[in-house]
């Protein structure tokens, strides 16, 4: 597949999003049970400390960390578009490798396991149509360094329909081309996002012909406020987050 270009502009803004940004990324986000849980019970078991673990867009580190204390895993390399923001990563194990998740700066199956948090709804282009090619590319990019047999774990915030998909879509396009904040739909200037369904990253899997999904993993996001519960369920069609393993096979 050929490999898309992320637009300059676009990955200038993605950068200076995190700039501003990088504060929501600290520890206590990563005490999400479901992550935890998930590689607990599901990878683990599969790795030692020989093993190789790339993260495409590990922010500060704080997830590679868990699972290389988890592990004993030596080699835990976090590639990220953003590694001026995040050069200083939360633990000195972690390698921080500058690179994009649409051309992974790393030769083919050199990692036992590769996994992506929160990263693929930033892959955006100008159109829906372009965001869905980087999606798919940055996963072949994925499927292309991960080692025979190796696993491959998405872990991402998915919307329930592809028409809020759609609307968010434009509607942070709009917001980032227009420099405004609208909070209510958890939009802010420079983060343009599109969103993915449940089913749409399974099929991405299923579509790389190489990868075999192992498994699902899935929980609608507990909103307490009445007014954001129903702003969430009307444009958002209930979201939650997804995580898919699959295996990448011989
Ligand atoms: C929502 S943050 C998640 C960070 C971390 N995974 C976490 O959950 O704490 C998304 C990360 O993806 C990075 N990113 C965005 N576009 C990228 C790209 N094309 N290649 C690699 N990293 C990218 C951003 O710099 C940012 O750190």
């Amino acid at each position: 597949m050929a490999v898309e270009r992320l637009d300059s502009q676009l990955k200038e803004e993605t950068i200076a999003h995190f700039r501003l940004a990088q504060d929501s990324y600290a520890d206590k986000r990563w005490h999400d049970p479901l992550l935890i849980n998930t590689l607990s019970e599901s990878i683990y078991q599969n790795l030692s400390s020989d093993s190789r673990v790339l993260e495409v867009g590990g922010g500060s580190g704080y997830i590679l960390r868990t699972i290389a204390e988890a592990t004993k895993a030596k080699c835990v390399i976090n590639c990220e578009l953003s590694a001026d923001v995040y050069n200083s990563q939360v633990d000195s194990k972690i390698q921080l490798v500058k690179g994009t998740a649409l051309g992974l700066p790393f030769t083919d199956k050199c990692f036992d396991f590769v996994l992506s948090v929160d990263l693929l709804h930033h892959l955006v282009g100008k159109s829906m149509r372009n965001s869905r090619r980087n999606q798919l590319a940055a996963l072949a990019e994925m499927s292309r360094v991960a080692s025979d047999n190796g696993l491959i774990l998405i872990y991402e915030t998915c919307y329930g329909s592809e028409l809020s998909n759609f609307l968010v879509f434009y509607a942070s396009l709009c917001a980032s081309k227009l420099g405004i904040d609208v909070s209510w739909l958890y939009l802010q200037k420079q983060a343009i996002v599109c969103f993915l369904t449940r089913n749409q990253i399974v099929d991405m899997v299923n579509n790389q012909g190489i990868l075999q999904c192992l498994g699902v993993f899935h929980r609608k996001n507990a909103l307490k406020k009445p007014l954001a519960r129903f702003m969430s369920t009307m444009l958002r069609a209930n979201p939650g987050t997804a995580i898919v393993i699959s295996r990448k096979a011989r």
